[in-house]
């Protein structure tokens, strides 16, 4: 997948100090002007995950983008996790320590089932914060988490590292590294 990493690096924005200073933010939406890109980006993140999991979870709101496409091309559920307080119950939530303070993260009850491998997926992989906290959401309720998949990993913030105690296989089809 060359081209399509080529493709990428050609099509993400950096952004320097947004939304703060030091951040680099890389903004994905260029990606949605150009449908063929997108179809390639669906293509590649289905054929890591394909035959191995019975469902797929996204991540709000980026992890939507990405993973819905994906789960309708792998034929298998996609299943919403979402920011707390949105959903009506019954619903399970996992509470997550930030930087400053703490968040919640929410799914509906039920939707996925106790035995499924799981794929988690969202668009952007930096300190796997989100991330650990979607797998612990999804092994409460008694299902298994095989894959993580993300279209970029910051390298610089060891998340994958982070994400090793589920022993999943981790895939982020293109890796910033400052260092
Ligand atoms: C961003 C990104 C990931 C998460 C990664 O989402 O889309 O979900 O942060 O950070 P982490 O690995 O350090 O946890 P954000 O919370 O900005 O919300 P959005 O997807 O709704 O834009
Ligand atoms: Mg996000």
């Amino acid at each position: 997948n060359a081209q399509l990493i080529l493709d990428l690096e050609n099509t993400i924005e950096n952004i320097p100090d947004f939304p703060k200073p030091g951040i680099q933010f890389k903004d994905i939406t260029p990606i949605f002007l150009n449908p063929k890109l997108y179809e390639d980006v669906i293509a590649d993140l289905a054929n890591f995950s394909r035959g191995k999991v019975d469902a797929v979870c996204g991540i709000e709101s980026r992890g939507y983008l990405f993973g819905i496409a994906v789960a309708v091309a792998l034929e298998v559920p996609f299943v919403l996790i979402r920011k707390a307080g949105k959903l009506p119950p019954p619903f399970v939530g996992v509470k997550y320590d930030l930087e400053y303070g703490s968040a919640e993260i929410e799914m509906r009850t039920g939707q996925i089932k106790p035995g499924q491998r799981i794929l988690i997926h969202d668009d952007l992989l930096a300190t796997g914060g989100t991330t650990e906290a979607a797998a612990r959401l999804v092994e409460k309720q008694g299902a298994t988490v095989s894959q993580f998949s993300f279209l970029i990993g910051l390298q610089d913030l060891h998340g994958e590292e982070r994400l090793r105690q589920f022993d999943a296989d981790v895939y982020t089809i293109l890796d910033y590294k400052t260092f």
